[in-house]
């Protein structure tokens, strides 16, 4: 997959997945602010649509390909494995910072594959499926970031997000923001330090 691969001065290593219609350099900024000591591993997805990057495929807004999405979350899997033997950082300290189809591709991995990150801060995310019983993951902490009037990823579905990853994750912490889809320099303050407690 394409990336960008920063190596940093702790043992973190953020794990950045832009939204659709971005690339590899969206989020390196939130990555800074969130921790600017931690590597920083920022993949480019590779389904186009239209001219833009996405982690998988949809049908229409909001309506998934379910099985694009699996074999997509497999791959985002695999890349990370493989990432880590290739620049060495510690496998177990792999914390996913999504935006969008970003987070929507990070809670996937979160439903399906056990113990694949130690955390996900999903910034706006949507219910990716709900075809399939959730993994238990021993140790992750999730932050979901939901927008109180967004329009693209709805309350309701951030609150049924929460009520699936509860009680199969380690910590769930669901943060509204007064916001629609569009990310806040407000909430990456409280994001961070959510994360600065918890790494
Ligand atoms: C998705 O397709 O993942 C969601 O609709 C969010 C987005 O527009 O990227």
């Amino acid at each position: 997959m394409i990336h960008i691969y920063k190596k940093g001065i702790n043992e973190n290593t953020l794990l950045l997945l832009h939204g659709t219609g971005g690339d590899e350099t969206d989020l390196l900024e939130i990555g800074k602010t969130i921790d600017n000591e931690a590597n920083i591993l920022s993949v480019r997805g590779s389904v186009q649509e239209g001219g833009m990057n996405r982690f998988f495929r949809r049908l229409r807004p909001g309506v998934f390909d379910l099985e694009d999405l699996d074999k997509r979350t497999k791959e985002l899997y695999e890349f990370i494995n493989e990432a880590s033997k290739k620049y060495g950082f510690e496998r177990k300290k792999v914390i996913a910072v999504g935006y969008s189809n970003g987070a929507n591709i990070a809670a996937s991995m979160l439903f399906s594959i056990k113990n694949a990150i130690s955390g996900a801060v999903l910034l706006r995310p949507m219910m990716p499926r709900r075809d399939i019983e959730l993994v238990k993951n021993d140790n992750t902490r999730v932050f979901i970031a939901a927008g109180t009037h967004d329009s693209i990823c709805p309350p309701e579905e951030s609150k049924e997000l929460a009520a699936y990853l509860e009680p199969k994750n380690k910590e769930v912490k669901l943060e509204w923001i007064n916001a629609d889809h569009r990310l806040t320099y407000d909430e990456l303050l409280v994001i961070k330090e959510w994360y600065l407690q918890k790494f």
